[in-house]
């Protein structure tokens, strides 16, 4: 059975245009792929804490000398991983915010990047772990910028998933959000015309 891992990382819970793409993504992959199971993550309310001291500290402690916190938080590591890893396909719901994506898509990022266990160091370089997996990225843009040197989210996302694995990864564009109502009609149409074609 297929398993459709959907996340959403955008920083508004109500009309955020990455969820309303992704879901609608998640609903056509679910067409594409009789009887699959769809796990979403909302990663606004998850509420993952910055890599901090406290979280570098848990995932660099060996396992037999961590404290009960440090451990807590490994084990929550531990299990974005396996749903992580448990999924066929992974769609991404990702905003840009002020160039980037959103610290919640980022914290998300730094909760599964785990040397050992998502990726390691080879004698030819690094490997990643995180491997047979179909990503979609669901990109949304006030601006536009694909195509441009200013949308650094592209190679960024394309850099961060290759080096864990997932080197599959398709992206589609609502670009033009906030360029007026008729750019953001259009850009909601291409989104959806890329999303019938998958
Ligand atoms: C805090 C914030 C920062 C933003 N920064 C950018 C940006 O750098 N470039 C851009 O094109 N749009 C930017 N926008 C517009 C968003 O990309 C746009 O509203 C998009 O729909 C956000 O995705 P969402 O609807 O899923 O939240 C920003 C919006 C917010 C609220």
């Amino acid at each position: 059975m297929t398993t459709i891992l959907q996340l959403n990382s955008a920083a508004r819970s109500q009309g955020a245009n990455s969820t309303l793409l992704a879901n609608e993504l998640t609903a056509k992959l679910q067409q594409s792929n009789a009887g699959a199971k769809v796990v979403v993550r909302n990663l606004l309310t998850d509420g993952l804490a910055h890599l901090d001291e406290s979280v570098l500290g848990a995932f660099f402690t060996p396992a037999d000398s961590r404290t009960a916190e440090q451990a807590a938080i490994v084990a929550k590591s531990d299990a974005l991983i396996a749903e992580l890893q448990a999924a066929d396909i992974v769609v991404i719901g990702a905003p840009m915010y002020n160039f980037g994506i959103s610290s919640q898509l980022k914290a998300y990022f730094d909760w599964i990047a785990r040397a050992g266990v998502t990726f390691r160091y080879t004698e030819n370089g690094p490997e990643g772990l995180v491997k047979g997996k179909k990503v979609f990225v669901v990109t949304a843009r006030g601006g536009k910028y694909h195509g441009t040197p200013n949308d650094t989210q592209t190679p960024y996302l394309k850099t961060f998933l290759g080096f864990l694995g997932m080197t599959d990864v398709s992206f589609i564009y609502a670009e033009g959000l906030n360029m007026g109502p008729d750019a953001a009609g259009a850009a909601l149409a291409g989104a959806r015309e890329a999303i019938a074609a998958v």
